[in-house]
């Protein structure tokens, strides 16, 4: 039997349907940014799933009565009896959303000259790990290296590298250990409960406090019930449960599994770092009630804790990404293996060989997806993870050239994934028709969103 999605569609937006004409226009406008495009210019927006998930008639049932008194409303207890639904934290704050979140917490936790070592920090992460003047070491498991392998969970942390830097001579400077679940900077793939026990014990021996950026909580759950032995007959929920329960606390964006469009939460078990936490909040984002949300959302993401966990939404949504998968690599483009939830990680480096990483074949990919079909994506590859010179040259291209493909919540049928799909096949027919690029202006911070480039048409 096929899974189906467990709603169906009672309010719809158009898209707009555009020429190739209209779209070289509007991304040489751009100067070949897809940040810069404006979204009246994209038909299928798969830029990011966060904040861009379909809302259901509950959650907006919800956000019409929401109560909005500055303090203790009636839209705060709610959202608090939703998140202590799933975690044990005796210490939750909303925050407006998750790098707010890290602000936040890290300032409460970590001081300059300190490491965090992670998975893989997600890019706000990292930057406000930086901006305290300490260092965001990732630690991705020896797994994930091989694109096309198929283990179930390379998300994982490399746990004896990890035990390494605890005992070596950077042990005193750990700060804190952060394990995001999914591990959307490495492909998106889930990390075990295994790996999260391990860390757990690994942080008790050396006395380092353990958090959760828990941005795909719901997903990793679900690709646990499905993927790691003993947990298959437990629900999303209790897994999600358990794998709160092993951390000291959580950052969490709900614009993503809290299916809202704006929000997220952090959660903690010291009194002492909740304290600072809350000085911290009430200060910079909002009352301790409401941390920057407005109390519609709040009163979404309180419904959207309870929809997002229900088994049959995710079985369906993991359905959805692996249909999208095999469609895509039949078409002969290669992905990250195996296919996780929120996101497709196109190889482009692999399709795209006849473009050196210093043409960016992963941002090439991006750009002809877009120009051919009106599709927006994101390159992760060097654009976003090399060293480059101050005349903007790549000196240290990426391990990797990826296209994100991420997949809204809800938000577009299979119909949608196909017709990328179809897009994709067109490109993959003749890849080297597919020209590269060159920076021509870049910040020294946050690099990806601000970029400008020129388009090196192809065979020149
Ligand atoms: N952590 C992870 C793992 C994320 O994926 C994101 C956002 C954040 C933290 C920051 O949360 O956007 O609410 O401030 N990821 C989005 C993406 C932007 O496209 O992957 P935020």
């Amino acid at each position: 039997m096929r899974t189906f999605p467990p709603y169906r569609i009672q309010v719809v937006k158009e898209i707009p349907i555009t020429t190739r004409e209209q779209r070289e226009e509007a991304l040489a406008r751009a100067a070949y940014n897809t940040f810069d495009l404006p979204s009246n210019m994209v038909t299928i927006d798969l830029l990011t799933d966060s904040g861009t998930g379909a809302v259901s008639a509950a959650q907006e049932a919800a956000a019409a009565q929401a109560d909005r008194a500055y303090a203790g409303s009636d839209a705060y207890y709610r959202f608090r009896a939703a998140v202590d639904d799933l975690t044990s934290y005796p210490h939750t704050f909303p925050v407006h959303q998750g790098r707010a979140a890290e602000r936040v917490l890290f300032t409460s936790v970590l001081k300059p000259g300190q490491i965090s070592v992670s998975n893989t920090h997600f890019d706000t992460t990292r930057a406000n790990v930086e901006l305290l003047g300490a260092e965001a070491r990732d630690l991705p498991c020896a797994e994930f290296a091989d694109l096309d392998s198929r283990e179930p969970f390379k998300g994982n942390i490399d746990l004896a590298a990890l035990e390494q830097t605890l005992a070596g001579p950077d042990g005193e400077r750990v700060g804190q250990v952060l394990v995001t679940i999914t591990n959307n900077g490495g492909g998106g793939q889930p990390v075990s409960m295994a790996n999260l026990k391990a860390v757990r014990e690994l942080c008790d021996r050396y006395g380092v406090p353990f958090f959760l950026d828990a941005a795909r909580f719901a997903e990793n759950a679900w690709l646990v019930v499905r993927r790691e032995p003993g947990y298959g007959h437990l629900t999303p929920k209790q897994v999600a449960q358990e794998a709160f329960a092993l951390a000291d606390g959580c950052v969490a964006s709900l614009k993503k599994d809290g299916i809202a469009p704006m929000g997220a939460l952090i959660g903690v078990r010291d009194p002492e770092i909740a304290k600072r936490c809350e000085v911290n909040l009430i200060a910079t984002e909002g009352f301790r009630t409401y941390g920057g949300m407005a109390a519609h959302d709040l009163e979404r993401v309180a419904q959207g804790l309870e929809e997002v966990i229900d088994p049959h939404y995710l079985a369906s949504r993991e359905a959805d990404a692996a249909h999208f998968a095999d469609l895509v690599t039949q078409a002969g483009v290669d992905i990250v293996q195996p296919s996780g939830m929120h996101a497709l990680y196109l190889n482009a480096g692999r399709l795209l060989s006849h473009i050196p990483p210093s043409g960016f074949p992963g941002h090439a990919l991006a750009c002809e997806l877009y120009l051919a079909g009106g599709v927006r994506c994101v390159e992760l590859g060097s654009l976003y993870l090399g060293g480059f010179d101050e005349n903007h040259n790549l000196v240290t291209p990426a391990p990797f050239e990826l296209v994100r493909v991420a997949i809204p919540r809800r938000t577009y049928t299979q119909a949608h994934l196909e017709y990328v799909a179809d897009v994709l096949a067109d490109i993959a027919k003749d890849p080297s028709r597919v020209a590269s690029y060159r920076v021509v202006d870049a910040p020294p911070l946050l690099r990806h969103f601000n970029l400008k480039l020129e388009r090196i048409p192809a065979g020149s």
